[in-house]
């Protein structure tokens, strides 16, 4: 198991230090000269990742409000997206989605941007408080206009997040629950499970070499389109790596072939016109 420890970088962090280090069972920090895989660091700029510099990582962050995000949501091509094809958004129909594998959020800020209402599932402890704690500055930047960059609040992002709720959970138990506990409404369920890393090339990002090395790879993976198929309406779409074979070896209704990424689309119901 990796070493991870928990650094806060003023002392008003203190309290959501020692929170974060109860939830996640790891320790804060005591000794600055021993070893670490990551620490988890939290800081005026948010909860970061940071791997130990020996191993060459970039370190992880969710910042909706900023960076590649910003420029996806401002320039990204809108319904002409391969995602948005995939999930079937148009100016007629924006399909309510459960993404079962969320990630840092990535995807699901993507459909939340063009519209869609989007149910985010994470299973890993980590993973999900980085997501966790990317939702709430986003939240708070879209209400109160603390923008890093020094511009106003930002209305449309407020739109966004309001579209994106988060649960902490494994999703083949979330969908097994039963009559009690009734699933969020998934118009289209979407699944981008980890994938076996591929040989280490200068296209996988060093963020999410980090993000690989922490998660490791979704081997259960196949039985999450077993239990998608039964829950959703219209839809499940897979997104993997180009060249992957189809999840659970089950061939898609067709594919969307992208350079490095393929969406995989299993179609049940006609989507509404
Ligand atoms: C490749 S990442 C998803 C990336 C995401 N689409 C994005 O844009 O940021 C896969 C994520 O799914 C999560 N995951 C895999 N299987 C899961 C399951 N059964 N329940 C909940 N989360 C799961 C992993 O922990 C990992 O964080």
């Amino acid at each position: 198991m990796s070493k991870i420890e928990i650094t806060y970088t003023s002392d008003c962090f203190s309290d959501s230090a020692q929170q974060l280090s109860n939830k996640l069972e790891r320790p804060i920090r005591t000794d600055e000269s021993s070893p670490y895989d990551y620490l988890l660091t939290i800081s005026e700029s948010g909860l970061s990742l940071i791997p130990s510099a020996d191993k060459g990582y970039g370190s992880i962050q969710c910042d909706f409000a900023g960076g590649t995000h910003a420029h996806r949501r401002r320039f990204g091509g809108g319904n002409g997206q391969s995602i948005a094809k995939a999930v079937g958004v148009s100016g007629k129909f924006l399909p309510r989605v459960l993404d079962l594998t969320a990630g840092m959020g990535g995807d699901a800020f993507v459909l939340a941007s063009l519209g869609c209402h989007v149910t985010m599932l994470e299973r890993n402890p980590i993973v999900h408080s980085l997501l966790a704690d990317g939702v709430e500055r986003a939240v708070n930047n879209a209400q109160h206009g603390f923008v890093r960059d020094g511009s106003a609040g930002d209305t449309e992002l407020g739109d966004i997040m309001a579209r994106m709720t988060l649960i902490e959970a494994n999703s083949a138990a979330y969908l097994e629950q039963g009559p009690d506990h009734p699933v969020a409404p998934a118009d289209v369920v979407y699944l981008d499970p980890m994938f076996p890393e591929r040989k280490k090339s200068a296209k996988v990002k060093k963020e999410m070499q980090a993000f690989h090395a922490l998660v490791g790879s979704d081997l259960d993976a196949d039985k999450l389109l077993a239990l998608a198929l039964k829950v959703a309406n219209y839809r499940v779409v897979v997104k993997r790596p180009a060249g992957a074979n189809h999840l659970a070896d089950r061939k898609p209704s067709y594919s969307l072939e992208g350079k490095s990424t393929r969406y995989d689309i299993y179609t049940l119901k006609k989507l509404p016109s």
